[in-house]
């Protein structure tokens, strides 16, 4: 932000030269005519005048960089602090004004606004009883500042406004994913076609033979699923030793094996199966999920009102972010823990490449096969020793409440975390293990100390459930971060083998980052009929 006047102190310009990282927000230019009848240099009256029209300006600017926590000034020191290099260094009559001022201003700064104050509401306003009352300047110094601190909460609190309306678009289902389902649901009850077996029965050896190569996806989004299948045979040498075993939802089954019927995937095979098709999967074995989801807390803190309760004054906007993300609802869906029962839900298989279902896949996969897991059961890989700040310097102490007790005794803070999205699982080994009592044990003993031991869904008891048992891979195979931040480096992106959107700004969604999305698109068919009808990409 840069300050102009112009010589004849008739007009003052402003500019922002700023350039905040998520979503810009100050004007570009703004130029303010100050009547030249009213300005008489003598008098500090004038000189407020001319503070008041700027400071509105002013306030919004420091603010923002309270709120940023790029600096982490009180308001009043960068107030003092930005105009002061601007203004003081000026020599002429409007320089010394400014400088008496701003000198009352900092003995204002380490006094209490009187809690009984009656701000203005406005600058105008505040101008007019300037005129009528004749504040003296200390008056009208601390009435500035009771007026700086409550626009100072209300932006705080717009700026959480806004983070709660990205949530709520973050976990909506946009029209036309929502009009893909029924589209294809309905052609599940009206085509036979849509209707086949998957894959037809002669083929059906092949979904358990341990020569070919497995992925799992589990999603009730099909718009998705598809883009993940799409991308992984276009991007395979040998998309003929490619099995997809996609697991879904009751509500989305039909609609999701109508797209995988109607669009095949020859040379490789894709098998759909429903969660009520498992027939493991049972109330006795899954205990824990029926525990997460009928407790009544958690239902609270799931789909309860965020803002209340949160404590917005030693909140940043950062970690209240990321709070609401930990408390988005697919964390406590089925479809979301399913991972940790690879094991029981294939029985035969030995190895899988398990993927979540925000990730696209550019490379050839089949060398992950080769990986040798030196036993280990979990290829993955380590999230704390990347370049990007935000996504890859993660160790246990970001994920867990180290003042409990059972943490602190059980975990060592800087042990360095993983990733799920793209893990290759070496099921043998993991049959041999107790991975999944860990997981439920741990799980049990959050809910029993009322999820103060984690807040963030499945990957915490994993990450204690697998401590010991992970085997780090190289990180190009697997590059995160694509759904939380704009400044991710786009040639690492194309270097990647797998790219995963993990965040909010999912490509399908609008708040998804516009020149990250193609990565994502490329693989969407356009040419479909159910694409098309549903305006899918448009
Ligand atoms: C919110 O946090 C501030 C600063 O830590 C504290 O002074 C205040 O009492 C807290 N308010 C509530 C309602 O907990
Ligand atoms: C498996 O883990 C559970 C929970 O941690 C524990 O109770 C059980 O004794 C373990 N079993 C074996 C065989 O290690
Ligand atoms: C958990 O919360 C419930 C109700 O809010 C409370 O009665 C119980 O004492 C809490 N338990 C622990 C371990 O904090
Ligand atoms: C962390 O654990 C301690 C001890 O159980 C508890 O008092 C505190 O509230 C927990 N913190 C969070 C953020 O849950
Ligand atoms: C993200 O960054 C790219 C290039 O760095 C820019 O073109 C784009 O407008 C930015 N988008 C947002 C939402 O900030
Ligand atoms: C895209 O969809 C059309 C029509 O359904 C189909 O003929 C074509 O093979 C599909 N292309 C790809 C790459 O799947």
């Amino acid at each position: 932000m840069q300050l102009h006047f112009s010589p004849s102190m008739r007009s003052i310009t402003i500019s922002s030269s700023s350039n905040s990282g998520n979503g810009g927000y100050v004007g570009d230019l703004m130029k303010i005519k100050v009547a030249a009848r009213h300005f008489s240099y003598r008098t500090l009256f004038h000189t407020i005048l001319i503070l008041a029209f700027l400071l509105p300006f002013v306030f919004i600017l420091t603010a923002l960089v309270t709120l940023e926590g790029v600096n982490k000034c009180s308001s009043f020191d960068c107030l003092g602090r930005r105009l002061g290099p601007k203004l003081l260094g000026r020599t002429d009559d409007s320089g010394r004004l400014v400088k008496d001022f701003v000198k009352i201003l900092n003995q204002v700064n380490s006094e209490e606004v009187p809690a009984g104050l009656k701000l203005p509401e406005s600058f105008n306003q505040l101008v007019v009883e300037m005129k009528n009352n004749k504040y003296s300047t200390k008056e009208f110094a601390l009435m500035l500042k009771g007026m700086m601190e409550k626009s100072e909460r209300d932006i705080r609190e717009s700026k959480f406004a806004e983070l709660m309306n990205k949530h709520f678009a973050a976990s909506a289902i946009p029209k036309g994913i929502h009009c893909l389902s029924l589209r294809l649901t309905d052609e599940y009850s009206s085509n036979a076609h849509a209707r086949r077996q998957l894959p037809s029965p002669e083929l059906l050896p092949l979904l358990s033979d341990n020569s070919l190569h497995h992925f799992v996806v589990s999603t009730d989004n099909i718009l998705a699923a598809s883009v993940v299948v799409n991308s992984a045979l276009q991007s395979s040498l040998k998309p003929e030793k490619i099995v997809f075993h996609v697991i879904t939802d009751k509500k989305t089954y039909a609609g999701m094996h109508s797209w995988f019927a109607l669009n095949p995937v020859t040379p490789a095979l894709v098998e759909v199966k429903g969660v009520h098709q498992f027939d493991w999967l049972t109330r006795e074995n899954v205990p824990v999920l029926e525990a997460v989801e009928s407790h009544h807390g958690i239902r609270k803190y799931y789909h309860g009102n965020h803002v209340t309760g949160a404590n917005l004054s030693d909140t940043t906007p950062r970690s209240f972010a990321s709070k609401l993300q930990a408390r988005s609802p697919k964390y406590i869906s089925l479809l979301n823990h399913l991972r940790i029962y690879l094991p029981e839900l294939f029985p035969n298989l030995d190895k899988v490449v398990f993927l979540d279902d925000d990730v696209v896949i550019q490379q050839d996969l089949s060398p992950l096969w080769d990986i040798d897991l030196h036993g280990k059961v979990n290829g993955a890989v380590e999230t704390c020793k990347g370049e990007d700040k935000w996504v890859m310097s993660k160790r246990f102490r970001n994920y867990f409440n180290f003042s409990h007790p059972l943490i602190a005794k059980h975990l060592n803070p800087d042990d360095c975390a993983w990733a799920y999205g793209m893990n290759i699982f070496d099921l043998r080994a993991w049959r041999k293990k107790n991975i999944t009592d860990t997981y439920h044990a741990w799980l049990k003993e959050n809910l029993k100390s009322n999820l103060t031991m984690w807040k963030l869904g499945t990957l915490p008891p994993a990450l204690i459930a697998f401590k010991g048992h992970v085997l780090p891979i190289e990180p190009s195979w697997h590059m995160l971060g694509l759904g939380y931040q704009n400044k991710t480096n786009v040639n690492n992106v194309k270097k990647a083998a797998v790219i995963h959107y993990n965040g909010q700004a999912k490509p399908w969604l609008e708040i998804g980052f516009e020149h990250l999305r193609p990565f994502w698109t490329k693989f969407v068919n356009s040419s479909n009929d159910f694409i098309r009808n549903c305006h899918i990409l448009e």
